[in-house]
């Protein structure tokens, strides 16, 4: 008999074109966790509205996130792959879960913060209870694992806690999810300034290399990468450009960082850094180009949709039905 695999549950919110670091850090993971988990995967379309979208851009980028999916090797007969505004019980336990949420928790998280900076002219209740649907993703299916980048920990303790307290005021309701880092190599920095993140929405675009880029501006956004005057390949805490370089020609060749160092003993960062590109770009232009072929099949990416839908609505609605029987809202039986 086939063993029971656990439970795992991730999404992306389709707010832009993602980079390598996305890729990297979420999408490539979620390929090789199809075989050890029940995977679930969905496209955070409802937190995106937490900050001002350009609808016809929202609805473009929606198609264009479930492709880059499909292209990177997720797998719709292996893993539920859905929408998650398409299963209306995620807003519906947002409801219920907000009950149990202090404003204080929510008010002290760091994303929270900087993005009530980043965006004040639009401090809005949704920005605020992101953590809440996030955690209503998350237990709607009862997930027992979730892969996560250091910057959603926070977010995943808060559904650690819902979970808990929603049990303890209750009854046993939710399985209480863990997180799961991705390995090393998951740290890519700016490619223009190595203090700081890879970010889609950075406004220097030779800062990221997004997951659209071509060859030519791989081969040209890697040249004009920051490194330092040392001249030496190696990955070096003191410097931070042609460590995060190497990282990614690490991630992307499988190499290792001692092989990387004796590989490019006494070359120089030119030849290096074009190394580097064409190791992306060998990667990231065939996911393009099959990207581009589901772009082009929307009957196909809808249907997709519509089947993901159906099968995560199914898991949702079990258990939005056992979560709202045992907060004791009055469920009416059809007798005849
Ligand atoms: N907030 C996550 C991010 O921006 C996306 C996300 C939404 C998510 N719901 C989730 C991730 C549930 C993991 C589990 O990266």
């Amino acid at each position: 008999m086939e063993e029971k695999r656990a439970r795992l549950f991730s999404a992306v919110q389709p707010s832009g074109i993602p980079t390598i670091a996305n890729y990297i850090g979420a999408i490539k993971n979620w390929v090789d966790l199809q075989d050890k988990y029940e995977c679930i995967y969905s496209i955070a379309d409802l937190h995106t509205l937490t900050v001002k979208q350009v609808p016809a851009t929202l609805r473009q980028r929606t198609l264009e996130l479930i492709a880059l999916y499909l292209a990177c090797g997720v797998d719709p007969e292996k893993s539920t792959v859905f929408v998650q505004s398409h299963v209306p019980c995620h807003a519906e336990l947002t409801w219920i879960l907000n009950t149990i949420t202090y404003p204080g928790e929510l008010a002290r998280m760091t994303q929270y913060k900087d993005k009530s900076r980043n965006h004040a002219d639009n401090v809005n209740m949704g920005l605020m209870d992101y953590p809440v649907l996030m955690a209503a993703d998350i237990l709607l299916y009862n997930a027992e694992v979730v892969p996560v980048g250091k910057d959603q920990k926070q977010h995943l303790e808060i559904a650690r806690d819902l979970a808990e307290r929603f049990n303890n005021r209750y009854s046993p309701t939710f399985a209480v999810p863990e997180g799961i880092i991705p390995k090393v190599g998951a740290n890519i920095m700016s490619l223009q300034d190595p203090a700081h993140k890879m970010s889609k929405s950075d406004p220097n675009e030779n800062a990221f290399i997004s997951m659209n880029d071509d060859r030519d501006t791989i081969i040209r956004k890697f040249k004009r990468a920051v490194t330092d005057s040392e001249s030496r390949v190696a990955f070096d805490e003191n410097r931070a450009g042609i460590s995060n370089l190497v990282s990614i020609y690490s991630v992307f060749s499988g190499k290792t960082f001692a092989e990387i160092e004796k590989q490019f003993e006494g070359v120089g960062y030119g030849e290096f850094k074009i190394e580097v590109a064409e190791a992306v770009a060998s990667t990231i232009c065939p996911i393009n180009e099959r990207k581009n072929e589901y772009l082009a099949n929307k009957a196909y990416l809808d249907k997709i949709m519509i089947e993901g839908k159906e099968r995560a609505e199914y898991m949702a609605r079990k258990m939005l039905a056992k979560v709202y029987k045992n907060v004791g809202l009055y469920t009416p039986e059809r007798k005849s």
